[in-house]
């Protein structure tokens, strides 16, 4: 039954992980409205053309991870391999850029392909959080982007993240750094992976960062990048970690940091943390700034900044970490009917409940109350109504707190008021906890 099952490299989800997706997404687009962003949808499928020429022809994103097709008019798209060129897409198909308000603050959530090998921590099909500062270029709008992304891993429960940071330069820096990377690698490259020999090409910073053995060795002999930075850029990098020290948000300097994305200039960063058992599920969210991206796809010359996290792998180390556990009441309110007869009075009861902002259950036929009462426990339920012939003649409910076990009769008409009351306490309790 293969076909049952999902595209390799994709899942489904349920129960405790489609909680925790949704959590996170949340918290991250919580923490963005607390930096002032609006959020913003775009398609999953776009132009091919734009993530050759957004993320970069020579990438390995654009050459062999992309999910491409052909639509029934012919058109080549791609199923996105991350968000940020159709932000900048839309940026020019909106006109955002002509917004008097600079820079624009823009935050997403959403599914994103990679055509990868599946191991622990990749998918090919994965959500990523985003954000985009664009119309700006400051050291300080670079270091408040890496602000909110800690924002956010705090308010998820996260502590001790390692966020490591890195300067490319301008233009001119990076070309010299090239140059220099060429000169370094050319007497080995015949020894080297056949990846790297493309990379020699295309882009020798990537080279850096290859997972070969060998390859990894000739790394640590490398020219290092801080070397060739332009005086510009030195100054500004040392202004972004500048703010960060005041800010008390503590960096490691990783001068190994090329991130793999082409749109990238001066600052990059990235968040990584081991789990508990020691494995390393990757980066956990990266980004940096880029100067002409939005220029390079046809746009205005306008800067930004941004980063992603991937949800599955900040899912997998919360499971892993205990964070974002939950006692989690299934229903609120149980409505229990003593006997056929009180079921109508039940299920309006319930109606009526539901009204009022509280879930609630009652059972499709009336069992045995003790039987009731076993479900209800288990679904977690703190207040049961006891809805007999009795209840039924006075419009009154007898109401067991759950918890406490006491009863009392209320009045149809008061039970909103005493749900309040129970549940507004419980929210007062657990919100002392945190
Ligand atoms: P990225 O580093 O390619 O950057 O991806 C961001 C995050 O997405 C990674 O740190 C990782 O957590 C997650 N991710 C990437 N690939 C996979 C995968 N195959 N499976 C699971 N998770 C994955 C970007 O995508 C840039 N657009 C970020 C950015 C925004 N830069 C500036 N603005």
């Amino acid at each position: 039954m293969g076909e049952m099952n999902p595209v390799k490299g994709m899942r489904d989800y349920l129960g405790e992980d489609m909680r925790l997706l949704r959590r996170i997404e949340g918290t991250f687009l919580g923490t963005a409205a607390l930096y002032g962003y609006q959020e913003i949808e775009t398609p999953i499928l776009e132009s091919v053309d734009l993530f050759r020429r957004g993320a970069g022809e020579g990438t390995d994103i654009v050459r062999k991870e992309m999910y491409e097709l052909l639509d029934k008019g012919g058109r080549p798209l791609a199923l996105r391999p991350e968000l940020t060129a159709g932000i900048m897409r839309a940026i020019m198909s909106e006109k955002l850029h002509s917004l008097p308000d600079m820079p624009l603050r823009l935050c997403y959530f959403g599914p994103a392909f990679r055509y990868e090998r599946p191991q622990l921590g990749r998918l090919r099909e994965f959500h990523q959080f985003g954000v985009e500062a664009v119309g700006a270029d400051s050291p300080a709008l670079d270091a408040e982007t890496i602000a909110l992304l800690m924002t956010g891993f705090r308010l998820l429960g996260f502590q001790d993240l390692r966020l490591l940071v890195n300067s490319l330069g301008d233009k001119e820096s990076r070309d010299r750094y090239r140059a220099a990377l060429r000169d370094y690698y050319r007497p080995h490259l015949e020894r080297m992976c056949e990846d790297c020999k493309e990379r020699f090409r295309l882009n020798p910073l990537r080279m850096l960062d290859c997972k070969v053995m060998g390859d990894q060795e000739l790394a640590k002999g490398a020219p290092s990048l801080q070397d060739y930075l332009g005086e510009e850029s030195r100054k500004r990098f040392e202004e972004t970690l500048r703010i960060l020290d005041s800010l008390g948000i503590p960096y490691e300097i990783d001068q190994g940091l090329v991130r793999g994305l082409d749109y990238y200039s001066e600052t990059v960063f990235e968040v990584h943390l081991l789990s508990p058992s020691g494995k390393d599920y990757g980066a956990l969210g990266g980004g940096g700034h880029y100067g002409g991206l939005l220029k390079e796809l046809g746009g205005p010359d306008l800067p930004g900044v941004g980063f992603a996290i991937g949800a599955e792998r900040v899912l997998a180390l919360m499971k892993e970490l205990g964070l974002g556990e939950e006692e989690g009441r299934e229903v609120e309110v149980a409505v229990l009917p003593v006997g056929e007869e009180a079921l109508p009075y039940a299920q309006e009861a319930s109606y009526l409940v539901r009204g009022m902002g509280y879930s609630a259950e009652t059972p499709l036929r009336a069992g045995k109350l003790s039987a009731q009462f076993r479900r209800a426990e288990r679904k977690g339920a703190r207040v049961a109504l006891i809805l007999g012939e009795e209840e039924m003649k006075g419009r009154k409910a007898r109401l067991k707190d759950m918890e406490s076990e006491e009863q009392e009769d209320v009045p149809l008409e008061r039970l909103q008021e005493r749900l309040d009351q129970i549940f507004g306490e419980e929210e007062e309790e657990d919100g002392h906890e945190e």
